[in-house]
C-alpha cells in the first residue's frame, strides 16, 4: 500500500499491525457507539462557506494557549496505553508532538512515567491530565510529580464518575495491560510504600462518582498550574467552572468512550462557548480528522482543538514518524482551509463561516 496521505489511512494501517483487542480499544466506545459516530459525522454536516478577496496573506497556524506558544491550533489529546500502539509508547508521542510544535496532553493513564516522558522530550510542551483520586493526598503527590517534570497545566478530566462500559472490552476480554506495561504515574514512590527500595506498587485508578466542584476547589488552592476541565458538555456546568476558577474549559464527550448517545462534541461547541463569554479559552475533541474540521471548531469559537486516536493510529502505524505525520498532516491542511476561506490566522474566523447543512 501506497504511504498514507490522510488521517483515515493512517487509521487503515494501524488496524493491519495492532491486535485486534488492541485496535478495539483505541478504536471503539461506549455502548451502540452513536456518539462516538457522530463525533465524525456532525463535522460532515457543517459546509463551510468562504470569503474571497481578502488578500488575507500568510494564513498563520501559530497560536498561545494558558502561555504556551504552539505552532498549530491542534493539540494532542491525553491517550492512555502509548506503549500497546509502539514500544517507546509515550515518549514518542512526546517528541512528534514537540516536533510539530504542539501541546501534547499526557494521560495520567500514560504507560511511560511523567519524568521519563520529559526527559526524553525535552523540548516538548507537556499539560498533564488528572483524573482526581479520592485519597486527595495521593492526588497532591501525581500533582507535585507533575509539576516537578515541568508540566505547565493540568487537566483535570470530570466525565468519568464511572468507567464507560465498552462492549469491545467485554468481548475481548481486554480489562488489564500485558505484563511489564503498567500506568507508571500512579506508581507509589517507595517513600509512601514500606522503605525498603523495591519499586512502588502502582495503585489502580480510581473513577470516583464521589468527585464534586469541592475536589476542583481543592485541587486550585493544592497548585499553581492552570486547570483545565475536560469533559464539559452541558452549559450549566460551564458556568460553574467560571465560578470555580479554571482557566480553560475542554469540551469533550471523551470520544465516544463514557456516556453513549450524548451529542456530537462539535454540537455542543457552540452553547458552551456562548456559557464561557470569553471569560476563558474553549478546548473541544472528538472526531477531528481534517483541516475542515479543525477550522469549522475554530469558526465556532473554539482556541484550539486536540486528536485522540489520529495520534494513536500514527503511533501503531510508524511510531514517532508516524505522530509526526499525522500531525503535520493536519497542519498542512489546516494552512490550506485557512487560505481557502480568506483567513489571515487561526484568529481571523468567525460563525459565519459555518452552516449547518
Ligand atoms: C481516551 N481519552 C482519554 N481522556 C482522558 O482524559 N484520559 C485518558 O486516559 C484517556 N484515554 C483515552 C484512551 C483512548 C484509546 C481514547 C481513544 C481516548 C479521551 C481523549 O482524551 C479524547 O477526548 C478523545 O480521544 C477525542 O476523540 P477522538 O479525537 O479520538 O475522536
Ligand atoms: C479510556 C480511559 C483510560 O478512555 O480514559 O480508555
Amino acid at each position: 500500500m501506497h504511504a498514507p496521505v490522510t488521517v483515515r489511512e493512517f487509521e487503515a494501517v494501524a488496524r493491519d499491525r495492532l491486535p485486534p483487542a488492541h485496535y478495539d480499544y483505541f478504536a471503539g466506545g461506549a455502548g451502540d457507539e452513536i456518539t462516538v459516530r457522530a463525533n465524525e459525522a456532525a463535522y460532515a454536516r457543517l459546509a463551510l462557506v468562504p470569503r474571497v478577496l481578502r488578500g488575507a496573506g500568510g494564513p498563520r497556524t501559530g497560536t498561545t494557549l494558558l502561555g504556551s506558544r504552539v505552532a498549530t491550533p491542534v493539540l494532542v489529546a491525553p491517550t492512555a496505553f502509548h506503549r500497546l500502539a509502539d514500544p517507546e509508547g509515550e515518549k514518542a508521542t512526546a517528541r512528534a508532538a514537540a516536533a510539530a510544535g504542539t501541546i501534547m496532553i499526557m494521560s495520567m493513564a500514560a504507560t511511560v512515567a511523567v519524568e521519563d516522558v520529559a526527559a526524553a522530550a525535552p523540548d516538548a510542551t507537556l499539560w498533564f491530565q488528572l483524573y482526581i483520586q479520592p485519597d486527595m493526598a495521593f492526588t497532591e503527590a501525581v500533582v507535585r510529580r507533575a509539576e516537578a517534570a515541568g508540566c505547565a497545566a493540568l487537566v483535570v478530566t470530570v466525565d468519568s464518575p464511572v468507567r464507560g462500559r465498552r462492549d469491545r472490552d467485554v468481548r475481548n476480554g481486554f480489562d488489564d495491560l500485558p505484563e511489564g506495561m503498567r500506568c507508571e504515574n500512579l506508581r507509589e514512590s517507595d517513600s509512601d510504600n514500606d522503605g525498603d527500595g523495591a519499586a512502588g506498587r502502582v495503585r489502580p485508578i480510581v473513577m470516583s462518582p464521589e468527585i464534586s466542584w469541592e475536589h476542583v476547589d481543592l485541587l486550585r488552592r493544592m497548585t499553581g498550574l492552570p486547570i483545565v476541565l475536560k469533559g464539559v458538555m452541558h452549559p450549566a456546568d460551564a458556568r460553574l467552572a467560571l465560578e470555580h476558577g479554571v482557566s480553560a474549559v475542554y469540551v469533550s464527550n471523551h470520544g465516544g468512550r463514557q456516556l453513549d448517545t450524548v451529542p456530537a462534541a462539535v454540537e455542543l461547541l457552540p452553547e458552551i462557548v456562548a456559557a464561557v463569554g470569553g471569560a476563558v479559552p474553549v478546548l473541544v475533541d472528538g472526531g477531528v480528522r481534517r483541516g475542515t474540521d479543525v477550522v469549522k471548531a475554530l469558526a465556532l469559537g473554539a482556541s484550539a482543538v486536540a486528536v485522540g486516536r489520529p495520534v494513536i493510529w500514527g503511533l501503531a502505524a510508524d511510531g514517532e514518524r508516524g505522530v509526526r505525520r499525522v500531525l503535520g498532516l493536519l497542519r498542512e491542511e489546516v494552512e490550506h482551509v485557512l487560505a481557502l476561506c480568506g483567513a489571515a490566522s487561526v484568529h481571523d474566523l468567525e460563525p459565519g463561516l459555518v452552516r449547518r447543512c
